[in-house]
């Protein structure tokens, strides 16, 4: 009796944890983060700048609601050990307020080492008090990346060299106990965990707590870095759902270092692999291409499909890829991707993807309505460019 008590309990706590990953989370979170072109001189006006963008843009309205503070706000901690911000953040809480006021998200960034990745102070042995303050200031995502602490995780296994384990164990101890801090703050806090996708965090990322995690190590505005990323995702569909998303790092759509046909391909690979959508350029010089790419609805809709399910690789021959995801009311997104240096022409089979006898296509990037198709379907594709089409009966 008492074991069948003990069962139902523990089924209990873990599917309470699960709905405040998905409170937090329902879909994949989006927004702005610092990082990718502010990265290390990130100041308090940068981020009020792109919160006030986020707005002018229409980017919130689109949906980008997070405003994610990435690496170097931190300064150093008082007699207490509470956590204050450095020079360029003069008051995180007023920081966070003034987000709030413009009806957007606040989010920041530690890790569980002594040091950041850009040498900042990390939250070791402070992860309580530090999730409280997060809590204080407003905090509603934190980014935790594991930079030093992988250093202690290296120092160990020296220790003790019979141990395999030991770094995989530790690793996971440090991300749920930032997890269990954020849950015993009571509020909803998106808990990202970066780590570069070491040891799958996909299958231990739901058990500590996390809403998110990062699969890979870093992304840089280059189209080879990008794809390299993108389409090493096959086979990691089933481990997202509501509440716990696979991450392949952040946008860099208008960064400027990419071709349109490439930045096309970025975010139809981004909303096919249900992705978080964390724009990281500067918002205040956007072109009407970025825009026409990072507020595209039907790209947007498809990221966010109630759903809730990431697409997957459908087949891939040589440098052509087709990816599908399966959308709300029986529709599927597909994505026609031409990795070649020249223009390909590429074909998905419509029966093959559940429509026997044909369906309605919608072309997303050219916003057309191509008709009622059936059997293969082929399109002519640019260089490096692709067909992001949604098929609806
Ligand atoms: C790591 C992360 C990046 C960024 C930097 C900040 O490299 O993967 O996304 O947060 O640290 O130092």
């Amino acid at each position: 009796m008492r074991a069948v008590v003990r069962i139902a309990c523990l089924a209990f706590v873990a599917s309470t944890a699960l709905w405040a990953q998905e409170k937090a989370a329902p879909l994949p979170p989006m927004g702005w983060n610092s990082w990718n072109h502010f990265a290390g001189h990130v100041t308090d006006a940068d981020v009020r700048s792109a919160a006030d963008m986020l707005v002018s843009t229409g980017m919130r309205d689109a949906g980008y609601v997070y405003v994610n503070v990435d690496d170097t706000w931190q300064g150093t901690r008082d007699a207490q050990g509470v956590i204050h911000p450095n020079d360029r953040f003069p008051d995180m809480k007023a920081l966070g307020d003034y987000i709030h006021s413009k009806g957007l998200k606040f989010g920041i960034y530690s890790s569980p080492g002594p040091k950041t990745c850009g040498g900042y102070a990390g939250s070791i042995d402070h992860e309580a008090q530090d999730a409280k303050t997060y809590a204080e200031w407003g905090v509603d995502f934190l980014k935790y990346d594991l930079c030093s602490y992988q250093d202690l995780m290296i120092q160990a296994q020296k220790e003790h060299p019979e141990d395999t384990g030991i770094k995989n164990r530790m690793m996971i101890a440090a991300y749920k106990k930032m997890g269990d801090a954020l849950k015993a703050t009571g509020r909803p806090i998106v808990y990202s965990l970066c780590q570069y996708g070491i040891d799958d965090p996909w299958k231990w990322g739901p058990g500590v707590g996390a809403s998110m995690w990062r699969t890979t190590d870093d992304i840089d505005d280059s189209y080879g870095r990008m794809i390299a990323i993108g389409f090493s995702q096959a086979g990691l569909s089933k481990y997202a759902g509501p509440g716990h998303w696979n991450d392949p790092d952040m946008l860099e759509v208008g960064n400027g270092k990419m071709t349109a046909d490439e930045y096309r391909t970025h975010m139809s690979l981004w909303v096919l692999l249900a992705a978080p959508l964390l724009a990281g350029n500067d918002l205040s010089k956007m072109s009407d291409m970025d825009k026409s790419i990072l507020m595209n609805k039907d790209a947007i809709a498809i990221d966010q499909d109630p759903l809730a399910k990431q697409g997957d690789r459908l087949y891939e021959s040589g440098d052509l890829d087709v990816w599908t995801k399966p959308l709300s009311g029986g529709r599927v997104a597909v994505g026609l991707f031409n990795r070649s240096w020249s223009t390909r022409d590429i074909s998905v089979d419509l029966a093959q993807i559940g429509f026997k006898n044909g369906g309605n296509v919608r072309d997303v990037w050219k916003g057309k309505d191509l008709g009622h198709r059936s059997g293969v379907f082929t399109d002519t594709i640019l260089t490096h460019g692709v067909t992001l089409l949604i098929v609806s009966k």
